[in-house]
């Protein structure tokens, strides 16, 4: 009556002060999680986890690790594979990603290939994938000159795990159907551990664009579901520039054929 059913004093708010930040306050046999969310607004939640009722902080107070975010998309893992896979939709949908990589305005993945003929394939003075370009890191150790040069490069490791190379961060994408038409992906930025941890702003300098270009795909792939209900849509075409989409595609027919003959347990997530 008096502890769990009215608003009492918990804490002071700067024993929070980043997002991020968390400190447990224990009332009776209760333990409650205040912190700050990525919004900086103060929150308090019951230390349980939901699903198997673990307590979630462990000491007194800390701060949650962050170079990771979650999104719950409304399309097939497929859809969102191919979608990865070419970039021939990158000029009209992401403008941003565009304005570092120059080979993608005009030819999709096809520039990276060097067949859209001699113009340059980053921003000038570009030094890694971020949203004007430049870098708070130095590149990673052992690359050679060459490789420094290599501001982004795409691989996909079928069927779920994507990774954008960078100088010097990476950018992971995992993938987790969670129905046949909706897909968790957890996107994780992954740093050399001696620049770690990484300040906000230098965190957020390495998120910024990602962030943007995977609301975009991910907003895409919802509509294309919703697109490909069409009594009328029976397949797609794919032009030169979708090569690696292709490439997916005989992936996924391989993979059926290979398997057509198994016992087949659960069908809903197979799909
Ligand atoms: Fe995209």
């Amino acid at each position: 009556m008096f502890w769990y059913g009215r608003w009492i004093a918990a804490a002071r708010e700067e024993e929070v002060p980043a997002p991020g930040d968390w400190r447990v306050v224990r009332i009776g046999t209760q333990s409650i999680a205040v912190l700050r969310d990525e919004k900086a607004k103060i929150r308090a939640f019951h230390n349980t986890c939901r699903h198997r009722g673990s307590i979630l902080c462990t000491g007194e107070r800390g701060t949650f690790a962050r170079k990771r975010i979650v999104a719950d998309v409304k399309a097939n893992w497929k859809l969102v594979a191919e979608n990865f896979s070419e970039c021939f939709h990158c000029p009209p949908v992401h403008p941003e990603l565009c304005r570092i990589v120059t080979a993608y305005r005009e030819a999709g993945a096809w520039g990276l290939k060097k067949e859209a003929g001699p113009s340059p394939e980053y921003k000038a003075g570009a030094a890694t994938l971020t949203l004007d370009g430049s870098a708070r890191l130095p590149a990673f150790r052992n690359l050679n000159e060459e490789e420094k040069k290599a501001i982004y490069t795409p691989y996909m490791f079928p069927p779920n795990l994507f990774l954008n190379v960078q100088p010097d961060y990476v950018n992971s994408h995992l993938m987790f159907p969670t129905g046949p038409e909706s897909v968790r992906i957890v996107y994780d930025w992954l740093f050399e551990p001696r620049h770690l941890p990484l300040s906000e702003a230098d965190l957020q300098h390495y998120v910024a664009l990602w962030e943007v270009t995977n609301a975009q795909d991910a907003r895409n792939c919802e509509w294309q579901q919703q697109g490909v209900r069409s009594r009328e849509f029976k397949h797609g075409h794919f032009v030169p520039q979708e090569f690696d989409c292709f490439r997916f595609t005989e992936w996924v027919r391989g993979e059926l054929e290979k398997n057509r003959d198994r016992p087949r347990f659960s069908s809903p997530d197979d799909k």
